[in-house]
């Protein structure tokens, strides 16, 4: 069902990789609420070309730009703003990567070089992205911008390895960048917590498959989908949700205030 919400709206879509990726259903959920938007993921991404078959079914261009490269993301905006014509009113930060989860490396032997990288993918490339938006002066007022994390930046889940680091690190930049941006643009700034999802993100994690099933029990409205999530991102870039900023605001049917539930319980209790 569409609503219009976006009408007239342009953005940045960062992280659609395939049919499953969060960015992915966002895409779609604004193109269909009459948001206008560029697509852009890492030049790596691009070539497995999924991105195309989005970007014919959206009407949208592809502007390839590594997050983590300053020179990407300031041709990125500026080549946005010619495309769409004007400044920008909502952009999606959808990224995250670790090569110590990826290759199975513990949270206590770390290899630095690979956290630290995962750190400028997963976190600071969120405030690059802020930062070359914020210097080009390149949102509209009451734009709205969004970034996805996890709860494991609250609470501990073991097998989340550094990406509970990351994702700490994107909140803290969320607000302390929402501060300025809300101050001198009139520009909101939160994270969205979403449930654990199947992406290849999501999937990379070990032992997903309990790890989604554990969420979905322990929540009293099961998890959240990837289309759920882009439902909510459409509901925070319209201008019904205009006053929300430094926020993490949990999308996860309610499991982050649950301390357990029957069905977890039944799995302890003796006959
Ligand atoms: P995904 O694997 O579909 O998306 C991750 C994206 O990050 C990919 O498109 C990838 O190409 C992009 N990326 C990696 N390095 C990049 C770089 N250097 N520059 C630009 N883009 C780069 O997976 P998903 O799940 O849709 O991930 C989106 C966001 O949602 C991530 O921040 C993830 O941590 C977050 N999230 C995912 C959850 C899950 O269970 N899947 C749960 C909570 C948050």
């Amino acid at each position: 069902m569409s609503y219009n919400l976006l009408k007239g709206k342009k953005g940045i879509i960062f992280g659609a990789l395939d049919e499953n990726s969060i960015a992915w259903k966002t895409a779609l959920r604004v193109h269909e609420e009459g948001g206008e938007f560029v697509l852009t993921n890492a030049p790596v991404a691009m070539r497995m070309g999924q991105i195309n078959k989005l970007a014919e079914q959206t009407g949208s261009q592809i502007i390839p730009a590594d997050a983590t490269s300053l020179e990407d993301l300031e041709a990125l905006v500026e080549q946005s703003m010619e495309i769409l014509g004007g400044k920008i009113d909502f952009v999606l930060h959808s990224i995250g990567m670790s090569i110590n989860v990826r290759k199975g490396k513990h949270y206590t032997d770390q290899n630095y070089d690979w956290t630290q990288k995962g750190t400028d993918v997963s976190a600071t490339s969120f405030h690059k992205v802020m930062q070359t938006l914020y210097k080009k002066d390149a949102m509209n007022n009451w734009g709205s911008i969004i970034a996805l994390t996890y709860m494991a930046a609250q609470r501990v889940f073991p097998d989340y390895n550094d990406m509970a680091d990351n994702k700490a690190l994107l909140e803290s930049i969320a607000r302390s960048f929402g501060y300025f941006f809300g101050k001198d643009k009139n520009v909101r700034v939160n994270t969205i917590s979403q449930s654990p999802t199947p992406t290849t993100a999501g999937q990379g994690v070990k032992g997903f498959d309990g790890f989604i099933s554990y969420a979905d029990k322990m929540s009293p409205l099961g998890n959240a989908s990837a289309l759920d999530c882009a439902n909510y991102i459409v509901s925070m870039f319209s201008d019904l949700t205009k006053m929300v900023t430094l926020q993490n605001l949990f999308h996860d049917g309610g499991f982050s205030n649950v301390g357990v539930s029957n069905e977890v319980m039944e799995a302890f209790v003796k006959d």
